[in-house]
């Protein structure tokens, strides 16, 4: 099968499924198994796959199949221009996310503390996204990232170290702000807002893919908001 046919076939299971972004989710998965680049997927569309990349497609199209996020299968989010590593340990950063980012950044723009002084805490971190970001985008700022979960922390680390901001984002396990070893300027958060009874309804990508801790908060969302 040659990478064309791939990716035809691909595109075909996938609009069969009723997946609205059959186009894009074929071609983002052929150059996942393929380890190439949208450009190569068009230049070469005579490469004939081998057999191991064959069986990975087929398993990736499964994925797909079951409502399983592109992001997992791909172990890949971009949030703020960055490309950070994920699984399904961790929340997919949303591009609505972006936007405390941004207003973190503004507020140290146009804050008296000086860049270097200034000491940032993202609560609830999961990848590490917020964090990270803010880091990179104001380097002399210290970040705290505090999540509840170890396993999410991992992530979040991998994504430090992808950026080499080990050494500014202190990565913490813990509940909300308690781990904080410090005062701090700016507090940034995320946390689960979705109310019990919603979750039910929620489409399935999240549902039975995205972490629960991830998610719920309680009778009317803001259980662990407030
Ligand atoms: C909606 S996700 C947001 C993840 C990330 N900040 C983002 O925007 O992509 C919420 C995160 O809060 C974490 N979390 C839930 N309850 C927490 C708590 N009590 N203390 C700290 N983190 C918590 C979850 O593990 C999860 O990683």
């Amino acid at each position: 099968m040659t990478s064309r046919e791939a990716l035809i076939l691909t595109r075909q299971t996938l609009a069969s499924a009723n997946s609205d972004e059959a186009g894009i989710e074929s071609e983002l998965l052929l150059c996942h198994v393929l380890g190439i680049s949208k450009t190569k997927l068009y230049s070469e569309p005579q490469r004939v796959l081998t057999s191991t990349e064959i069986r990975e497609l087929q398993h990736s199209i499964n994925r797909c199949l079951l409502h399983e996020p592109i992001a997992y299968i791909l172990e890949h989010g971009d949030f703020y221009g960055h490309d950070f590593y994920v699984n399904h340990r961790v929340f997919i950063p949303r591009p609505e996310t972006e936007l405390l980012v941004e207003e973190a950044i503004d507020f140290a723009h146009h804050h008296t503390i000086s860049q270097n002084e200034l000491i940032l805490a993202d609560i609830g971190t999961g990848s590490g996204a917020i964090a990270i970001s803010v880091a990179l985008a104001l380097p002399q700022a210290k970040v705290y990232a505090v999540d509840i979960t170890a396993s999410t922390l991992h992530v979040a680390h991998i994504n430090c170290q992808r950026y080499h901001v080990t050494h500014q984002v202190t990565l913490l396990q813990g509940d909300l702000l308690e781990p904080l070893p410090e005062p701090v300027n700016v507090i940034i958060a995320n946390l689960p807002y979705v109310k019990n009874h919603e979750l039910r309804m929620l489409p399935p990508e999240i549902m039975n893919f995205e972490p629960s801790v991830a998610l719920i908060g309680g009778e009317d969302g803001l259980n662990v908001i407030r």
